[in-house]
């Protein structure tokens, strides 16, 4: 048999929200890759697949650093796109997990810039953490002619400011560590009414903030944090 890379999206925290395909695939896999938040540490993707896992299925878990040194990041995604296309040419079928969807501000997406080999790569759909946010909130994330912005928190705040004037609908990613000048921006394009906060989405954890208004600047917040803005719903 030939080898084959699969990159397997999770979904966004509940194990029943991963697609029938990637659950099938997980079953047959020689290998499989997971990120892991810290070095050592638990892989919150692989505790969502484990379920799934063949028995014979070997786990490899890799730490991908958060730092801001773009060389140490770049030498890991080196390191292990070497690994994954070394075990797709002996012959293997390998996975490699991702949280939510593997196409969407994902750590994949570094590793598949690196392959050689893309006629041995399928890549697999997956829920987003928007799409689930928008299904537990009963927020619906756009309509006819309206338009919806995916848009990182990370980005500058001019960018963040255009991007609330111009579009009915917003997903704001990555909002922990920035939820106090995201809380400004919306207040001052006066959309704080608009805007509702969730945390770890469809996880035992999970968190919703439907006034924004009321939410402390300081307010903890997990990593898995997401805003979303509609202009032109009415909420309950
Ligand atoms: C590195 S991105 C991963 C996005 C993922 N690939 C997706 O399809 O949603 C991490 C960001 O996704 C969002 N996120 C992921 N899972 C989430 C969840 N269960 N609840 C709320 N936000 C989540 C947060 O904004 C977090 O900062």
């Amino acid at each position: 048999m030939n080898g084959k890379l699969y990159a397997l999206s999770t979904g966004p925290g509940a194990a029943d929200l991963i697609t029938v395909r990637a659950a099938r695939i997980l079953g047959t896999l020689d290998v499989l890759y997971a990120p892991a938040g810290r070095k050592g540490g638990d892989s919150l993707a692989l505790s969502i697949v484990r379920e799934y896992l063949g028995e014979r299925t070997e786990v490899r878990c890799c730490h991908f650093p958060m730092s801001a040194d773009s060389a140490e990041k770049e030498a890991v995604w080196d390191e292990v796109a070497a690994a994954l296309e070394a075990e797709v040419q002996a012959g293997k079928q390998v996975g490699f997990i991702t949280l939510g969807d593997a196409m969407l501000f994902s750590t994949w997406v570094f590793l598949l810039q690196r392959l050689q080999h893309p006629e041995t790569v399928e890549i697999v759909p997956g829920v987003t953490s928007f799409a689930a946010i928008a299904a537990r909130a009963q927020t619906p994330l756009a309509m006819e002619q309206q338009s919806l912005a995916v848009v990182s928190c990370t980005a500058p705040e001019s960018d963040i400011r255009q991007a609330l004037a111009q579009h009915d609908s917003l997903v704001l990613m990555k909002v922990y560590g920035r939820f106090a000048r995201i809380k400004a921006l919306l207040a001052q394009a006066g959309l704080l009414d608009h805007a509702l906060l969730m945390a770890e989405a469809t996880l035992p954890g999970e968190q919703c903030w439907r006034q924004l208004a009321g939410v402390s600047d300081d307010q903890p917040l997990p990593y898995f944090s997401t805003i979303l803005v509609n202009k032109q719903w009415e909420k309950a």
